[in-house]
C-alpha cells in the first residue's frame, strides 16, 4: 500500500477547488492520494471532473436519506470501503453533525471564501459570503482553510490569504477573484500540510 494519505474530497457543485487539487497532484500535493470524490448532488459538475481525472466517485444525497444519521452512515460506509484517512470539504454544501466530525479529529479540512472569523458560520456559504462582504463594505476579504470541528467554520486555521475588494465588484466577480487569488492556491497547500501532519503521527 502507498504511504500517501488516502483522501476523499467532498463536493456539491462546480468543483473548481477539486480541479485545483487534481492539478496540484505531483507538484504541491505529494502526500495525499485523491482516492474518492463524494458528492451530495448527483448533478454536480465536480463528478465529471473526478471521472476525467480517473478518480473513484460516490453520490450520497441527504434527500435520499430519512435522517442525518442515515446520511452519515452511508457516507461512512463509502469512506470505510476505500480506507479513507482524510477528508477535504471543497464546496460541500451539506451539514455534517458533531457526531461525524468528532470521529475525524484534525482529519477534515474545509475551504471557506472569507477571512474567518468574518462572514462565516451558519448560513454563510457560496455567493452569500461575498454578498455579505460587499454589503458590509469591507475593503479586504479572502479565503481560509481550516480544520473542521463541531462549530461551523470554527476549527483551527491552517492557512489564510487576503484578497482586495475593488470598486464595482459584484458577488460573482468577487467570488472569482477570491477563488483565483486565494482558494485554488491555499487548498492544495493546506491539504499537503494536513496530510504531512497525519504521516508524522500528529
Ligand atoms: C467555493 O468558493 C468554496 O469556498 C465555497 O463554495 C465554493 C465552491 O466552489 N464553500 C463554502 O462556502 C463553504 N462554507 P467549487 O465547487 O467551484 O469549488
Amino acid at each position: 500500500m502507498s504511504d500517501k494519505v488516502r483522501t476523499a474530497v467532498f463536493v456539491s457543485g462546480g468543483g473548481t477547488n477539486l480541479q485545483a487539487l487534481i492539478d496540484a497532484r505531483g507538484s504541491v500535493i505529494k502526500s495525499c492520494e485523491l482516492s474518492l470524490v463524494l458528492s451530495s448532488n448527483p448533478g454536480a459538475f465536480a463528478l465529471k471532473r473526478a471521472e476525467a481525472a480517473g478518480i473513484d466517485t460516490a453520490v450520497v444525497s441527504r434527500r435520499d436519506c430519512s435522517s442525518q444519521a442515515e446520511f452519515e452512515e452511508r457516507i461512512s460506509a463509502e469512506l470505510a470501503s476505500r480506507g479513507i484517512e482524510m477528508i477535504i470539504l471543497a464546496g460541500f454544501m451539506s451539514i455534517l453533525s458533531a457526531d461525524f466530525t468528532a470521529k475525524w479529529p484534525l482529519r477534515i479540512i474545509n475551504v471557506h471564501p472569507s477571512l474567518i472569523p468574518s462572514f462565516c458560520g451558519k448560513g454563510f456559504y457560496g455567493l452569500r459570503v461575498h454578498e455579505a462582504a460587499l454589503a458590509y463594505g469591507v475593503k479586504v476579504t479572502g479565503a481560509t482553510v481550516h480544520y473542521v470541528n463541531e462549530i461551523p467554520d470554527g476549527g483551527r486555521i491552517i492557512l489564510q490569504k487576503a484578497v482586495e475588494i475593488l470598486d464595482g465588484d459584484t458577488p460573482e466577480v468577487l467570488q472569482k477573484r477570491v477563488m483565483e487569488q486565494a482558494e485554488w492556491i491555499l487548498l492544495p497547500e493546506a491539504a499537503e500540510i494536513a496530510a504531512g501532519r497525519i504521516r508524522n503521527g500528529d
